[in-house]
């Protein structure tokens, strides 16, 4: 049996906007005299908004130095920040090798969703030009955070497709922990450090095709 939907992750699986996302809490965090390196932003990608907040205070010894008030508005300085870096974002920016597997998903007839914890998701696929490739996109702001499963379970309930039935591609390592609750079969787009050595891992975007999800079915679900 083959799979029968594909759960995209946005940032940094069709985008390189996971490195926004790091930019624009560096200087958050800066500004509250809390230094974050690359290292500590593995544990933020995936997370949601206000939880990766809470992780940066609680990193700098501040978590109880803010009120709920002041942490909101924080998150929403943080998110400006962000909004201004994906003005300029366009088609051009869509990683390669991610608009060919969605033409080649789109005439094999396989489902594709997303699951993205990003609040911001559904205005970058309109950037990208990218939102009619997908028959669903999972709302954030109805589940929970990364590493819990939620958004792929919903995501996968909106194209009524079994979990198990599912390919879902992350580059996060709470990304990949929810994948792996969820029943769906993980694919990382990063390194064996980060993601683990016991799923498939592409170090590039341009290595994913159909052809490459259907022989990580084979191996690992025939
Ligand atoms: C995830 C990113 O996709 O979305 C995280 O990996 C980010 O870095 C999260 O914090 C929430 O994004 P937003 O756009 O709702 O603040
Ligand atoms: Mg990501």
């Amino acid at each position: 049996m083959m799979f029968k939907a594909v759960l995209f992750d946005l940032d940094g699986v069709i985008t390189d906007t996971a490195e926004y996302h790091y930019l624009a809490w560096r200087e958050l965090a800066q500004s509250i005299g809390i230094h974050i390196d690359r290292e500590f932003n593995e544990q933020l990608k995936g997370v949601s908004r206000l939880d990766s907040l809470k992780r940066i205070l609680e990193y700098g010894n501040k978590a109880e130095s803010f009120s709920s008030e002041q942490v909101e508005e924080l998150a929403t300085k943080k998110n400006q920040e962000y909004l201004k870096m994906i003005e300029r974002v366009t088609p051009q920016d869509v990683f390669p090798g991610v608009l060919a597997l969605l033409q080649e998903l789109k005439a094999a007839g396989i489902k594709v969703g997303l699951a993205s914890a990003s609040i911001n998701a559904p205005k970058l696929l309109e950037k990208m030009e990218l939102s009619a490739y997908f028959d669903t996109i999972a709302s954030a702001a109805q589940v929970k955070s990364k590493p819990d499963p939620g958004i792929f379970l919903l995501a996968a309930q909106n194209l009524n497709v079994d979990p198990h039935y599912c390919i879902a591609i992350e580059d996060a390592q709470a990304g990949i922990q929810a994948i792996k609750a969820s029943g769906a079969l993980p694919i990382g787009v990063g390194k064996s450090e980060d993601l683990g050595v016991d799923i498939a891992l592409v170090s590039s975007t341009s290595q994913l095709s159909l052809a490459y999800l259907q022989e990580q079915w084979q191996k690992q679900r025939d």
